[in-house]
């Protein structure tokens, strides 16, 4: 570890890229704060292995006792631009000796206009557009249910099984990902209906990634609209490009087209949720731009700000049409978080989403022969830097294999690899945007390394 000045400020530099296990885990230390945190933390947060993390840098997290970790997690990708960017906390000190807060709901402040300028510079040329900022994905998700429906008056919402859009009653309402999420939490809005997520490497149909769901957009247009809400009824359908919770799958391009010209021909606000898969994790701004689609309203937070809370959702302006006071927030666009979100959207525009491209076709060129090599990962899936492993009991079976991912999770952890679960039995790799291909490498083997001990104890 080095300290090391940085314009005016001082930061911590963690030397190593590489990690380095140094005692058991969790440590002495790290044993503490976790009997410290079940005394009173909330226990309905899910911790999948126990890192304490103590300090950060880049890609690498250093826990209470010292160990290095090569972080494939970046706080739920969360962490675009590395943990603690010298420009990122620039950004957040010398804005914090400005001006922390002043309410944008009812003040004025350049920093809320100026991002926002930045976001739209990102979005369709062919609309103009306009951007609501606040503080979490949920609450992104519950201002853009609200904004369809105000713009369309109807409220009939559509969205798919496996999705997830957060934990607020209204977003809560359209997850589907996993029962424990919505259990005992009563009756959720109404209105709302979820079809089926185009799943390739689960077809029931035998489609490729690339065709599959045909027979979802026919379930649409032919049972839903007929026999269940009248399209003109419906406000908006909601969908991740990629979904993340549900276990990193990418929806097909012709598919996302489909959903645009069903919205587009019924007046139904298509909404892409880009929480997780936005800010140039996949190669392009928005997962959705590989479609070269045009969403009518987009929703962004995670890796926006490098770990401060910011999330927005960005409409084309003929529909954020609201009048005053429709909607609001007291702390979304506050000045800190929005310095450190232009920072962050300046080291992505400037050459980290480029790295996410390439960085990431590395590691498929790796990965991508997994399932031939071993035999508990059924697909490898993703885009850039948003890469999903499903792990099975049988590739034939395609059993869905739960306690062999968290194996494999657990195993990299111990070999120096964060990672995260994902879905029923995947994997999640999203590290920060700035990996080399050292880094990568790395990653690689170590999850060849945890795989293969798990086929091992089988
Ligand atoms: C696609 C998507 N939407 C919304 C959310 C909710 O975000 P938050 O946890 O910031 O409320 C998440 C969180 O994982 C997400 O992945």
């Amino acid at each position: 570890m080095d300290a090391t000045i940085f314009g005016e400020i001082m930061i911590t530099i963690i030397e190593t890229k590489l990690p380095k296990i140094k005692t058991a885990l969790p440590g002495p230390k790290g044993k503490q704060v976790i009997a410290h945190d079940a005394k009173y933390m909330s226990p309905s947060l899910t911790r999948d292995y126990p890192l304490v993390a103590e300090r950060a840098s880049g890609a690498i997290v250093e826990d209470a006792d010292g160990n290095t970790f090569l972080d494939f997690a970046a706080g739920i990708a969360v962490c675009s631009t590395g943990h603690c960017h010298p420009r990122v906390v620039e950004a957040i000190q010398k804005q914090a000796a400005e001006l922390i807060h002043i309410a944008g709901t009812d003040f004025y402040h350049r920093h809320m206009p100026e991002f926002a300028e930045k976001l739209v510079s990102t979005m369709p040329k062919t609309h103009n557009w306009k951007v609501f900022f606040g503080n979490s994905g949920t609450e992104a998700v519950e201002g853009a249910i609200k904004l369809a429906r105000y713009h369309t008056k109807r409220d009939k919402l559509i969205a798919f099984y496996g999705c997830f859009h957060g934990r607020t009653l209204g977003s809560l309402s359209l997850t589907a990902s996993k029962n424990t999420q919505r259990k005992y939490f009563g009756t959720l809005l109404g209105g709302v209906e979820h079809i089926p997520y185009p799943y390739a490497y689960r077809c029931a149909l035998g489609h490729t990634k690339e065709t599959c769901g045909d027979e979802i957009i026919e379930l649409l247009e032919q049972q839903i609209f007929k026999r269940l809400f009248a399209p003109e009824e419906v406000a908006a359908i909601i969908v991740e490009p990629i979904q993340g919770e549900g276990g990193f799958i990418p929806a097909p391009m012709f598919f996302l087209q489909e959903l645009q010209r069903i919205c587009n021909k019924h007046g139904i606000m298509l909404i892409l949720d880009e929480v997780q898969s936005g800010m140039g994790r996949t190669g392009k701004w928005w997962a959705y731009d590989h479609a070269g689609i045009t969403p009518d309203i987009v929703l962004t937070a995670k890796g926006i700000a490098s770990g401060m809370p910011v999330a927005a959702f960005i409409a084309k302006d003929s529909v954020m049409n609201w009048k005053a006071g429709s909607h609001g927030t007291t702390y979304g666009g506050n000045p800190v978080c929005l310095a450190a979100a232009s920072a962050t959207f300046d080291l992505i525009a400037g050459g980290l989403m480029a790295n996410a491209e390439k960085v990431g076709k590395h590691i498929f060129s790796k990965i991508s022969e997994w399932p031939k090599r071993f035999k508990i990962v059924g697909d490898v899936r993703g885009k850039g830097l948003m890469i999903g492993v499903e792990i099975v009991r049988d590739q034939r079976t395609k059993e869905k294999a739960a306690d062999l991912r968290d194996t494999v999770v657990d195993n990299a952890f111990h070999r120096g690899l964060l990672t995260l679960g994902s879905g029923e039995n995947s994997i999640r790799m999203s590290p920060p945007l700035i990996i080399d291909e050292e880094q990568a490498d790395c990653a690689v083997a170590i999850m060849e390394e945890a795989i293969a001990e798990t086929e091992k104890g089988m």
